[in-house]
């Protein structure tokens, strides 16, 4: 018998015992879970997301993995307790979300909505918007998401340039890294999404000297990370009308504080942390591949790199 403590809160419990038991029995799986235990090196498995009470790994002396149901994993990366290999979640549903999200909020501001959504005066104001071949878009970030993400707009036929770590082909993109990538991607985008992760190397990437290099009345989209904008620098930056609007779903302290500026800000958008859900049915079955995996003795999927941070 396997045995998995879930470690990822109590209201998840509720969601995931059904999914994960369904995933693992669809996996020839014998497994124990639970959410207490006091026998913590008999555990095999973690299954964990921030927020629940475990930070100290510790005690369980024989466990082969911590699984992660978020895809960030900023919060657990640099726990020193934590020995075992780290894995963190990527799933379909994660992925649809996130494609779902963007594209919606992209598209809000190419065809600018905004205007006859809320026009009280009742104007007749015929602005065409140019065609999305004609608007620049550079993603932060070809991983997982931002990849799929870059995709869907370049299919929309937006003139898409991606940014990431190390240098990509991705046939439909415009393919760029570096520190000189980076100039090149915020000289050039209209709308910028960022689909970082949070890291040592990444916080505050977007500051005031990098926000400068945005063209004029240029919008950003972040659903990865808050503090991979640095705050003030971007309200400075919306104050003087340089960046046009942010579209914000994540911040340095969630929920954002009631009296924080971005609440009244009239060029954000604050969505709260909503802009793509790990589901629970589908990310089961990546966690009962990752068991099956670990008790094949097969590498894991989506193994974290301690030394990158993500
Ligand atoms: N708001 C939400 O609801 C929500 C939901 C899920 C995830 N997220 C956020 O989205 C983030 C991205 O997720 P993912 O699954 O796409 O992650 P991922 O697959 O790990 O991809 C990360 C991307 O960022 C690049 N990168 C990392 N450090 C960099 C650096 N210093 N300079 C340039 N590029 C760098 C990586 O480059 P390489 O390709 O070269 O490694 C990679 O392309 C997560 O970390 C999380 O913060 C938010």
């Amino acid at each position: 018998m396997i045995r998995v403590l879930f470690a990822a809160g109590e209201a998840r419990w509720q969601t995931y015992r059904p999914s994960l038991t369904a995933a693992f029995d669809e996996a020839g799986l014998e497994v124990d879970i639970f959410t207490q235990t006091d026998a913590p090196e008999t555990v095999d498995y973690i299954v964990y997301a921030p927020g629940d009470t475990l930070d100290d790994f510790t005690p369980f002396t024989n466990a082969k993995a911590v699984l992660s149901l978020w895809a960030g994993v900023e919060k657990i990366v640099g726990n020193e307790t934590l020995t075992q290999p780290l894995c963190r979640m990527v799933d379909a549903g994660l992925e649809e979300g996130m494609v779902e999200w963007v594209t919606g909020h992209v598209l809000r501001h190419h065809l600018g909505m905004d205007a006859q959504i809320v026009n009280p005066d009742h104007e007749w104001n015929p602005v065409i918007p140019p065609l999305a071949r004609n608007r620049k878009v550079t993603v932060l970030g070809l991983g997982e998401l931002g990849r799929a993400c870059a995709q869907a707009l370049a299919a929309l036929r937006f003139d898409v340039a991606g940014w990431s770590r190390t240098q990509k082909d991705i046939p439909g993109l415009t393919c760029l890294s570096g520190e000189d990538g980076l100039r090149k991607a915020l000289s050039r985008a209209e709308i910028v999404v960022v689909l970082l992760p949070l890291t040592p190397q990444t916080e505050n990437l977007l500051n005031a000297e990098r926000l400068a290099r945005l063209p004029e009345g240029a919008v950003i989209i972040n659903p990865g990370r808050g503090p991979l904008i640095d705050d003030d620098a971007l309200i400075a930056a919306l104050d003087s009308g340089h960046v046009a609007h942010a579209t914000l779903d994540v911040f340095r302290q969630e929920p954002l504080p009631q009296g924080h500026p971005f609440w009244a800000h009239p060029r954000v958008t604050v969505t709260p942390h909503i802009a793509s859900e790990t589901r629970a049915d589908t990310a089961s079955e990546v966690i009962a591949e990752n068991i099956r995996r670990g008790e094949a003795g097969a590498p894991f999927l989506f193994r974290v790199d301690r030394q990158q941070g993500y």
